[in-house]
């Protein structure tokens, strides 16, 4: 495949007339020095054969090949001849590493005959390389030796990779107010070494280190994803992804962290409606645990449980709730790493609440009641809006009063963050004069910082509370 990819276009395409005219170009002008094509680089696997593909260019009958010569530059940075080709004699591997025994030429053959006229096939002097090392790794000069024409050179680059193999896994842990390791993820023998990174909902930090590998020349990478882990990291996912160029793709490998804490107990059930004679009351203990609970308790402030109450694992039922049960109730569950409880004040009530027997009733109106007030809110900041809209028309100034709606906006902006401002619809600043100069633009500005510290009107408060709340909300609404 790269040997093909190396190999010049044999034959124009007829559809471009101009080519094999330039081609032709190329050829007189290249004729005067020898040509050799090679590839840049070639990756090979470890262990595996590897071919570097050497051509002469143009392949002209009028030239004589004397001689095709492999070279290497060692560490020290003296060139040693891997192989050799003679047309006569054939090849010959002169150095011992890599030797004869993993070096071959591809399709150089020795002329059949030795003696006058040999037309030389000598033209591929690709070379192929078994059992890949790491110290062939270099850089390879394949050199013809041409008459008359003299000598041509190309250098390819061998690099040796080898592909990692990847796994990571979770690395269970127990609540710490220290970063532990949480995850780790392994990239065996990879060459040059793997990448490692981690996505993960979770502020973590990756810690890596690396070994050589057990073939001479790989990396093992080992990331560990390290984070300060609190229960909430428990069951969360994080994806560990190696990146290496053997792949065609990243590897991605996902983790479901484990975080052992002790249990986040919390009690529901209760709906603030317990009366005298009510049947089946339950409150239910609610558990986040890793691991899972080994054993639920029910107790009271007091210390006894009534004798109406009835442990069920993580359910207390109350069959008929009577004064006893008008006391505080504590769940305590406990698992391998620790203990966690709730408390739940529940109170009795002589007779039922308002005056509905069952729930239903009671979210509805809850329901009805929030609709209610939002209605309410809505309402008054319309009507808020329309009369502010009113004044603005009526107030006099026409041009001036962009701009003062404009800086009084920003004002607004930055005093009405959070809470209420109590200043406006009463007050309608005192009208300055157009082109005020910024002083007096300060001083208003100072004014109406006192005016926000100063309390409403004890007789506005009531019935602005609602409107100056919902006008906040329309006012930003409106202008922003
Ligand atoms: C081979 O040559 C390239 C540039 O031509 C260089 O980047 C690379 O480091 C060389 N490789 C070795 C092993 O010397
Ligand atoms: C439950 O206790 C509260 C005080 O903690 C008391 O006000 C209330 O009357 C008690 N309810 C009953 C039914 O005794």
């Amino acid at each position: 495949m790269a040997r093909a990819a190396a190999l010049p276009p044999s034959r124009s395409p007829p559809t471009l007339p101009l080519l094999p005219l330039l081609l032709l170009l190329l050829r007189e002008t290249g004729a005067q020095e020898v040509q050799v094509r090679v590839l840049p680089e070639v990756r090979g696997r470890l262990g595996d054969t590897v071919e570097l593909p050497c051509h002469l260019l143009p392949p002209a009958p009028e030239v004589q090949v004397s001689q095709v010569t492999w070279m290497r530059v060692d560490a020290t940075g003296s060139t040693l001849n891997v192989a050799v080709f003679h047309p006569s004699y054939g090849p010959s591997f002169p150095s011992p590493k890599p030797g004869k025994e993993r070096l071959s030429f591809v399709t150089a053959r020795q002329s059949a005959a030795t003696g006058q006229g040999t037309k030389t096939e000598l033209q591929d002097a690709t070379l192929a390389l078994g059992g890949l090392t790491v110290e062939d790794e270099g850089n390879y000069t394949c050199e013809f030796a041409t008459f008359p024409q003299g000598t041509g050179r190309g250098v390819t680059w061998l690099r040796a990779i080898a592909q990692p193999q990847n796994h990571a896994e979770t690395q269970e842990v127990s609540l710490s107010l220290e970063p532990v390791p949480v995850a780790r993820c392994v990239s065996t023998g990879g060459r040059p070494p793997a990448r490692i990174s981690w996505l993960s909902p979770l502020d973590g930090e990756a810690r890596e280190s690396q070994v050589a590998g057990s073939v001479p020349g790989t990396v093992t990478v080992t990331s560990r994803f390290t984070l300060v882990p609190l229960g909430q990291a428990d069951g969360v996912k994080v994806t560990c992804k190696v990146e290496h160029e053997s792949f065609e793709e990243p590897v991605l490998l996902p983790v479901i962290l484990s975080v052992r804490y002790p249990p986040e107990v919390s009690i529901s059930g209760y709906d603030d409606n317990w009366y005298l004679g009510r049947s089946e009351a339950t409150l239910n203990c609610d558990v986040r645990s890793n691991p899972e609970p080994t054993g639920y308790g029910w107790s009271t402030t007091s210390g006894i449980l009534p004798a109406s109450a009835i442990e069920r694992g993580h359910q207390l039922i109350i069959h008929s709730v009577d004064r006893l049960v008008n006391t505080t109730f504590i769940c305590t569950v406990t698992n391998a790493v620790g203990t966690g409880h709730a408390e739940q004040v529940v109170l009795v009530r002589d007779t039922p609440r308002a005056s509905t027997r069952d729930v239903g009733p009671v979210v509805w109106g809850a329901v009805g009641g929030t609709l209610l007030v939002l209605l309410l809110l809505a309402g008054g900041s319309l009507t808020f809006i329309l009369l502010r809209m009113r004044r603005r028309r009526k107030s006099p100034g026409g041009g001036g009063d962009g701009g003062r709606g404009a800086s009084y906006e920003a004002k607004t902006q930055a005093f009405g963050n959070g809470g209420p401002v109590y200043r406006m619809p009463t007050a309608p600043g005192p009208p300055g004069p157009d082109g005020k100069d910024e002083e007096d633009e300060e001083d208003e500005e100072e004014k109406a910082e006192k005016g926000l510290m100063l309390p409403p009107s004890p007789t506005l408060e009531d019935d602005m509370e609602s409107q100056l709340d919902g006008s906040l909300i329309s006012r930003r609404a409106v202008y922003v």
